[in-house]
This record gives structure tokens, C-alpha cells and sequence, in this order.
């Protein structure tokens, strides 16, 4: 579907929005290993879905019709596999750069996946990528904000909305054709080399980075200083005793 709301140059120009699926992610994923042709950059969008995947195997829950949830197929074929975490880079940049529109100085990126409103998850990713030799062929970018939503299942702690935030409802769409534009903007600043703006960006945005915190690891709770991201994308953590990095497995925030 060729439309206006998407003023870049590849990300939305196909658009599919269902009403309702498991997940977009998966809806992707599916086409792709039936080798559907997809062109580069088509999004799909869902009002609902049943089956909303998160990180680690955890639920996306979203209240039908109020949030965005949508998945955005990418060829980053320029992109060798133990490059990934720039791809994941690159797009939490973008979505911050939508959200400090909104939200002036108090949006970050939690590493690795979450995108935060002061201490409260506003959204997420998930990125899955198919590898073809050492690159990437496709990045399935999934992509969760709580946009409209006002109540949230008393399960759900620590997270927020733009509703929440700023008491007023925002076009599904119009938010969603902002966000394809910048983040094909810092695909093609990925794409075109400037990693290093990119990289700059991220750590300045890093939810409790130069900060002592409690975290756990090592099966306790202890305090650490996020001090940085390793290229491959660990969290590079300062402890009492010595510098550490950690897969996202080995550790989780407390209070946060
Ligand atoms: C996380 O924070 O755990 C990541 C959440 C990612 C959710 C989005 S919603 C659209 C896409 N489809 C899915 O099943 N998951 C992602």
C-alpha cells in the first residue's frame, strides 16, 4: 500500500495492518521462511495480538487498539552477524528520538531492549535476525509503545504510556509513520557508516549509566555502575571489586 504518513524513502511505503494476530514478529518471521516477497521496509502493523512476544521468552501484553505494535522487516545485508547489537543500536537511538519530542529530557534506553520514561517502561523490541553466511539477511524489528493505554494489568509494574504521561491521545498512525522516518533515518546513518554517532548517542542515553545501582548477579543482589556496552553488546559493569561483563541472561536490575 503506497501512503502519505510515510515520508521516508523505504520504511512503510507497504504497510499491512491486521486486525488482529499472534504476533507481528511471527506473522514476519513465517513469510519470510515461505520466502514471500516482501519488499525492503514493510511494516506490519497489529490493532491485536494474542500472542505478543517480548524479550526472553516473556509476553507483550497491549490493550487492543490503544498501543502500537508493529514489525518492521529489514536487509541490512551490510551488516556482519557479530555486528547485530549495532542494528539494536541504531533503532533504540530512533525511538528516542521520537519520544524526547514528546518527552523532553527524560526518555532513555535500558539496556538491551527497553525504552524508558524516567523509571518506567514506556516500550520495547525485539530484533530477530536471519543469518545467511556471516551477515545478516533479514532483521525482523518488533517494535511495542505504549501509546493510549491508560490502565495496565496489575501484573504489569514499572510501566507507563504517552497517555500516562502527558493526559492526552495520540494518532496510531501518524505516530507510527514518525517513527518509520526516524528510524530509517538512523538505519541509513548505520547503513552509511557513522556508527560512531550512533554509538555516542546510545551511551548518552543509557538508563542508570555512570550510576551506582543494585543489580543482580552471581545469584545476589550487589551494586554496579553501568559504564558501558561491549561492540557485541554486554553490559560493561563496574562492581566493589573489578569490571565485569554480562550477557543479559547473567543479569537483572532491582528496583528498576
Ligand atoms: C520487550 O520489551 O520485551 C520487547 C517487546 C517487543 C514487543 C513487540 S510488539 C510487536 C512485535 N511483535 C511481537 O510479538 N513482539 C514485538
Amino acid at each position: 500500500m503506497q501512503n502519505n504518513t510515510f515520508s521516508g524513502l523505504f520504511i512503510g511505503h507497504n504497510l499491512i495492518t491486521l486486525k488482529e494476530v499472534d504476533s507481528t514478529n511471527t506473522f514476519l518471521k513465517d513469510a519470510v521462511s515461505k520466502s514471500t516477497p516482501l519488499l525492503d521496509g514493510t511494516v506490519i502493523m497489529a490493532e491485536k495480538q494474542f500472542a505478543g512476544r517480548g524479550q526472553a521468552e516473556n509476553l507483550w501484553q497491549s490493550e487492543a487498539g490503544k498501543n502500537l505494535t508493529f514489525s518492521i522487516l529489514l536487509n541490512p545485508s551490510f551488516l556482519a552477524v557479530d555486528r547485530q547489537f549495532d542494528l539494536n543500536k541504531a533503532i533504540s537511538v530512533a525511538l528516542n528520538d521520537v519520544l524526547i519530542k514528546y518527552i523532553p529530557e527524560s526518555a532513555f534506553i535500558k539496556w538491551p531492549n527497553d525504552l524508558y520514561i524516567h523509571t518506567k517502561k514506556i516500550g520495547g523490541m525485539l530484533i530477530e535476525n536471519i543469518v545467511q553466511g556471516n551477515k545478516i539477511k533479514y532483521a525482523i524489528i518488533g517494535i511495542g509503545l505504549n501509546v493510549n493505554q491508560e490502565y495496565f494489568p496489575t501484573n504489569l509494574k514499572n510501566v507507563t504510556s504517552l497517555k500516562q504521561e502527558l493526559h492526552q491521545d495520540y494518532d496510531l498512525l501518524g505516530l507510527l509513520g514518525e517513527i518509520c522516518s526516524t528510524v530509517e533515518a538512523r538505519y541509513l546513518q548505520l547503513k552509511g557508516g557513522s556508527l560512531k554517532k550512533i554509538n555516542d548517542e546510545y551511551l548518552n542515553l543509557l538508563y542508570l549509566k555512570d550510576q551506582w545501582a543494585l543489580f543482580k548477579f552471581d545469584g545476589r543482589i550487589q551494586n554496579g555502575k553501568i559504564i558501558g556496552i561491549t561492540d557485541i553488546g554486554q553490559l560493561i559493569l563496574e562492581t566493589e571489586h573489578e569490571t565485569r561483563v554480562f550477557n543479559t541472561k547473567e543479569i537483572e536490575f532491582i528496583n528498576n
